[in-house]
């Protein structure tokens, strides 16, 4: 039944009047379920095959999804859902494997830290178990290899190394011959993720320089600076990747920005979304939750995701950083303000993205 409603249009809108969904099939989530929990259609379901400690608070999860996931390229997120307390909580996590894992088991992991009073993170470090299934969405996002090959450089931070470990481990395999460059930035040597993964690569790929820097290991703490992009051979023709903490990321365009690397050559992924310099004149006002009934006004720079949950609604989100599009829904009316690049929407019927919309001036959404 759940295939006829996605293939016919009559059918899926009829799906859409009854159930108010946009995926009829989802309706069917949480009965199915109960029957056997590799039938979920919001999510593709996927197992719990290990979970093995990185560090003292990181842990891989090595997950298999059902086939009819579609699979992701190297670098990019998933969303997942999981129940926490009977309520079920959807995160943005980067694949930390390599495709070609997936293709050869079936598998893919993700490498997970927990974060200081984190609902999700720490719940999956303390309860999910081998065995377990968990949602996983489909693959999304733009921090890929570079294609055809060039030389390299990663600037990673903690456990920004993620999706640069799906993607060395890809470029390792596939006989990427262009010079790679990690530079890791790390607290201690003990908060080093996947060290052995990474030094292993280090001696059976000759394209690849590893170098870890623990930043609290030496007095005074070494961070990122001009003698470390110094060390790097050819920098001016490196494709550059970013992925770590905000001050790492800023210092790091920073330098590289001073060296006349273009942004086009700068790619970077986030951790927290980062923020346009708004004119907060012109931010904040009042919203009209159309499905709740529910008027409110907001200050500031606040998100409508916020202001929703403020209000006690209970809306979709995933990654809160305009990525995922999880958190996508129908405004009908007003101006709302990205709060990623600073641009104002026009004021008619629109989807937006609940997490990065400000409103400017009376705003009423669907929700
Ligand atoms: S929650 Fe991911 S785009 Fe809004």
């Amino acid at each position: 039944m759940m295939s006829v409603l996605e293939k016919s249009p009559t059918l899926h809108w009829l799906g859409r009047q009854l159930f108010n969904r946009d995926d009829p099939a989802a309706f069917f989530d949480p009965l199915l379920e109960r029957i056997n929990p590799m039938w979920v259609r919001q999510y593709t379901p996927a197992r719990v095959k290990a979970i093995y400690n990185e560090t003292a608070d990181t842990k891989t999860f090595v997950l298999a999804p059902a086939g009819r996931w579609k699979g992701f390229a190297a670098g990019q997120h998933v969303n997942i859902g999981i129940d926490v307390d009977g309520v079920r909580r959807n995160r943005t996590f980067s694949l930390s494997s390599s495709p070609i894992q997936w293709r050869a088991d079936g598998t893919v992991t993700l490498t997970i830290k927990r974060l200081p009073g984190g609902l999700v993170t720490n719940w999956m470090h303390d309860h999910l178990e081998p065995g377990a299934v968990i949602g996983l969405g489909e693959a999304f996002g733009d921090f890929q290899i570079p294609e055809p090959q060039e030389p390299a450089l990663y600037i990673a931070g903690g456990s920004g190394i993620t999706p640069v470990l799906s993607q060395l481990e890809t470029m390792a395999a596939s006989d990427y011959r262009a010079p790679v460059t990690l530079l890791y930035f790390v607290r201690t040597q003990a908060d080093v993720i996947a060290a052995e993964k990474l030094h292993a690569l280090a001696s059976r790929w000759p394209a690849f320089t590893l170098k870890v820097f623990a930043t609290s290991d030496t007095h005074p703490p070494q961070f990122l600076s001009e003698q470390h992009l110094d060390d790097v051979p050819g920098i001016a023709a490196r494709r550059c990747y970013l992925c770590g903490p905000k001050g790492l990321m800023d210092l790091a365009n920073d330098l590289l920005y001073r060296r006349g690397i273009g942004e086009d050559r700068i790619h970077s992924t986030f951790f927290s979304a980062p923020s346009a310099n708004l004119d907060t004149e012109i931010l904040g006002g009042a919203v009209h939750f159309q499905r709740s009934n529910l008027d409110v006004s907001s200050e500031g720079d606040a998100v409508l995701l916020d202001i929703a949950e403020a209000a006690k609604l209970s809306p979709r989100y995933g990654c809160r950083m305009g990525i995922c599009h999880q958190c996508s829904c129908r405004k009908t009316s007003g101006t709302v303000i990205n709060r990623l690049t600073g641009k104002a929407s026009g004021p008619g019927e629109e989807t937006i993205q609940l997490c990065v919309s400000v409103p400017s001036g009376p705003v009423s959404v669907e929700l």
